[in-house]
């Protein structure tokens, strides 16, 4: 279990690249089991739950090949397993992506049922729902989802509510669905986006995935392709805010600021001085900020992915913020390691109130879950003395080598093993 040790109050300058998104290289690894053919992904971040997808495929019997660094080639001949067994699931919620292309190029999956997680319940009878819809029989037994399926036939699907994964595992099993298929009331993250431009790549007929209605018109296969992963939003946003909290001039690079919406305009209105290009966004920081109030909500909305960062911002803006996360019931674990450093955080229920701007003092902290781990970081960056980050492992899931990047940057932050 390695810990973070950061001493804080160092001025971050100069340029980050960010990595591709983990949350579209998810999706694209489950949907090279939709061909027998290589796919070839590149900008493939190196994070944990990445390996954890490389291991669930090559479990079912993928040959995966990591290239270089960030280019991977994965081929699905035959299956060995059809499982995703219970060990990597409850590792990683995102194995469950790998339920569709299973049942729509195997007929059958079964697939361990992610329990509860650090954030919250998070059930998947959506995905269930649609696959059912689409022609399978789903059955759960024995803590798995076990479902079997001919041909998956087109269908007319609405969500009951906005599901990323949900929206994915439908429209990769509608691909090669017989006929035509609606999903309504769809997610339109840039993820679920990247992921129908690799589809395409493979032959599928998509339109209309970034809104709210997808259209699929089934094809009998699909063959290999080559895909970029889209840029990490969420690790670019997470830069940004170290650079309003603790720049100096920070240059976050090859990113993709239209993706970055609402948390450049709250940074903005906030007072925070944010500059982009078509491909990467430019931070002054040191300028006072004022609170400004956030409710979560799906994509063009406030991510909730980003909320426990922005509330280490809100420390340091004078007045209170209210932010509400209206996606997760859970998603506030970070505020007591917060207040620990000596933020000024109440709250109840789904709402926090912060008020600032409060000095932050280094301590002994815990990271809860990924996002948790990043506020934390933000803070340490800030906070005066030294702060020990326990269970990166947490970070390590989801953002690539942050600690070389932030060194890189001017932060004094070192990895210690232990
Ligand atoms: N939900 C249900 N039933 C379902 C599916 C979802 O009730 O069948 C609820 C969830 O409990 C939650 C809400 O719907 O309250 C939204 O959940 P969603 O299904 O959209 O989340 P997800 O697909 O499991 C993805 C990201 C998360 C991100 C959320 C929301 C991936 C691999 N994961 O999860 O990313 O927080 O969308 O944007 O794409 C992270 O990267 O740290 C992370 C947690």
């Amino acid at each position: 279990m390695d810990r973070f040790r950061v001493r804080g109050g160092r001025r971050l300058g100069g340029s980050v690249r960010v990595s591709g998104a983990k949350n579209a290289a998810l999706p694209a690894l489950a949907a090279t089991l939709l061909t027998d053919q290589p796919v070839t992904l590149n900008n493939v971040p190196g994070v944990n739950d990445v390996r954890t997808m490389f291991r669930v495929l090559e479990h079912l019997g993928a040959e995966a090949v990591v290239e270089n660094g960030s280019s991977c080639r994965v081929r699905v001949g035959a299956l060995k397993e059809l499982e995703a067994p219970y060990d990597l699931v409850r590792k990683m919620r995102a194995s469950v992506l790998v339920l569709g292309p299973l049942v729509a190029r195997f007929g059958r999956a079964r697939v361990s049922l992610p329990g509860g997680c650090a954030i919250g319940e998070r059930p998947i009878e959506m995905h269930l729902a649609a696959l059912r819809r689409l022609g399978a029989t789903v059955e759960l037994a024995h803590g798995y989802v076990d479902a079997r399926a001919g041909r998956l036939e087109g269908a007319e699907i609405t969500f009951e509510m906005k599901t990323v994964t949900g929206t994915e595992n439908a429209l990769m099993a509608a691909t090669l669905a017989r006929g035509s298929t609606v999903l309504r009331n769809c997610a339109g993250e840039p993820e679920i986006v990247d992921l129908a431009e690799l589809l395409r790549a493979m032959g599928a007929r998509i339109e209309g995935a970034g809104s709210d209605v997808i259209r699929i018109e089934g094809v009998p296969s699909l063959h290999g392709a080559v895909h970029s992963i889209v840029p990490d939003r969420i690790e670019a946003a997470t830069f940004i805010m170290a650079g309003v909290l603790a720049g100096g001039s920070v240059s976050v690079e090859a990113c993709r600021p239209d993706h970055l919406g609402a948390p450049i305009e709250r940074l903005r209105e906030a007072g925070a001085r944010i500059e982009t290009t078509e491909t990467s966004v430019r931070v002054s920081g040191g300028f006072p900020l004022s609170s400004r109030d956030v409710v979560t909500a799906p994509y063009p909305g406030f991510a909730t992915d980003l909320q426990a960062q922005y509330m280490t911002a809100m420390t340091q803006a004078s007045g209170a913020s209210v932010i509400t996360e209206a996606i997760f019931e859970n998603r506030f674990m970070h505020v007591s390691e917060l207040r620990r450093m000596g933020a000024d955080i109440s709250h109840d229920g789904r709402q926090a109130i912060v008020k600032g701007r409060t000095r932050l003092t280094g301590a002994q902290v815990m990271a809860t879950d990924l996002r948790a781990s990043a506020c934390l970081v933000l803070a340490a960056l800030i906070a005066e003395g030294t702060t020990d980050l326990n269970r990166v492992y947490h970070i390590d899931r989801g953002y690539e080598r942050i600690e070389e990047k932030l060194l890189a940057l001017g932060a004094d932050i070192e990895r210690m093993k232990t």
